[in-house]
């Protein structure tokens, strides 16, 4: 089966930091046609009038920009209800509003229910790719999955193992997690375009006998991933070092159990020595960057140049529910904001980059997603250039690409999102 597309489009090719000429980064193609065979792309060409001929059926999308979808690297799909949750930094936050929402999660209907809500909001707000924690019960993971599944999206899940400092409720224990982690690797890991990731909630709420588990299980399935939270909050960081004073710092705990490296994704790390700097680069390792978390939770600035001084890949989250909002468009006008406070810029093509290949890179799928180059599965977004009267004025007074672009992520958001498409199949769509 063909789809055939006429629009606009922009996608990546390098990462903007590490070209020398911006135009190396990044493909703009004004009037272009994107050909999706079999729920992959077969081309990227600019229209000609030959074009017309051979793809009588192509559907003529003129006026709206068509990218890459939106891959979200850090989120728990069990706070969505409890997003923008009243006053508290992270650990009063966790205890207030997080575990007693995520308790609900022992009930697989309910989970169900939110795991419907939670990719239908995800693919409203432009996102094809998720890396997503469960809680720690076992079934949260299955609903999220079987949902998933559904459509083909490429999602990586996980269930949380935490068994100490949360509530008896929401504990399991070492082994069991182990235990329950590996039979869901066995059942799900590399189904369709689902993966498994190892989820240590952090170090707080593990034992030193869960880490070790956590670290064999990620021996004996190298290729799954672990995710996790580290150096978020300063309270949070002064509780690892009191829980673990055998250990150099927060990092070190993840480094010693085994969970660091190419499939390991750090959320946050906002505070890091230069040390675990230098720790995250050696092993490969990855950073989730969630500014609207960062920001809502007194967290701290990101600094984002620092990770690529470091040559550490970073991707774009949400983190909802610490995160207020599912827009990638709204992350990125905070990450600039964020950038801005540290005296720092945010280019829209960085930005851009960084909500779809960079994240792809990010997390290892830049060989499935991320961009149209042949042969990648087609999740793609076909965005409104003004969603609002307000963005139509800011246009108008616009003359370059750069500009149009970075009012777009400045104003942006899920009302901009006109249609978002699975592996070549449309998912979601606004009514016309
Ligand atoms: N650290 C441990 N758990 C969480 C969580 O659920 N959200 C955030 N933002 N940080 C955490
Ligand atoms: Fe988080």
């Amino acid at each position: 089966s063909n789809t055939v597309i006429r629009a606009s489009f922009l996608h990546f090719i390098n990462d903007p930091a590490k070209v020398e000429n911006i135009a190396d980064a990044y493909q703009y193609i004004s009037d272009g046609l994107l050909v999706i065979e079999n729920g992959k792309v077969k081309s990227l060409t600019p229209f000609n009038d030959k074009s017309a001929d051979l793809y009588p059926h192509l559907e003529d999308k003129r006026g709206q920009l068509i990218m890459p979808g939106f891959i979200d690297t850090h989120i728990h799909y069990p706070q969505t209800e409890m997003i923008a949750a009243y006053g508290e930094q992270l650990l009063e936050w966790l205890e207030t509003y997080t575990f007693p929402t995520e308790k609900q999660f022992k009930d697989k209907l309910y989970a169900q229910k939110i795991s419907q809500f939670f990719i239908n909001e995800l693919l409203k707000n432009g996102t094809t790719s998720a890396l997503v924690f469960g809680t720690v019960h076992p079934e949260s993971v299955d609903a999220l999955f079987e949902e998933a599944e559904k459509i083909d999206m490429c999602m990586i899940a996980g269930k949380v193992m935490m068994d100490r400092n949360a509530p008896d409720y929401l504990l399991d224990t070492a082994q069991s997690s182990y235990d329950q982690s590996k039979a869901l690797i066995e059942k799900w890991h590399n189904k369709g375009r689902l993966q498994y990731a190892i989820t240590p909630r952090f170090a707080p709420t593990s034992t030193p006998e869960q880490l070790t588990l956590a670290g064999k299980l990620k021996a004996e399935y190298p290729d799954v991933y672990v995710q996790t939270h580290l150096s978020e909050n300063i309270d949070e960081i002064e509780w690892v070092k009191s829980l673990f004073p055998e250990r150099e710092g927060y990092l070190d705990v993840y480094e010693h159990y085994g969970l660091t490296g190419e499939k390991s994704v750090f959320a946050h790390c906002i505070h890091l020595t230069d040390k675990e700097w230098d720790t995250l680069a050696r092993t490969k390792s990855v950073i989730a960057f969630c500014p609207t978390s960062n920001l809502f939770l007194g967290s701290g600035l990101f600094n984002l140049d620092k990770a690529d001084e470091h040559h550490v890949p970073v991707g774009l989250a949400t983190d909802v529910g610490g995160g207020t909002s599912f827009s990638q468009l709204r992350s990125l006008s905070e990450a600039y904001k964020i950038m801005q406070l540290q005296g720092k810029k945010l280019s829209v093509f960085k930005g851009l980059y960084l909500a779809t290949l960079g994240s792809a890179q990010s997390l290892s799928l830049d060989h499935k997603v991320g961009n149209f180059e042949k042969g990648k599965e087609a999740d793609f977004i076909v965005l409104d250039w003004a969603a609002t009267e307000l963005q139509t004025l800011r246009l108008e007074n616009s003359n370059s690409l750069q500009d149009k672009l970075f009012a777009l992520m400045m104003l942006g958001d899920e009302r901009n999102i006109h249609s978002t498409y699975v592996a070549g199949k449309l998912v979601y769509s606004v009514a016309d």
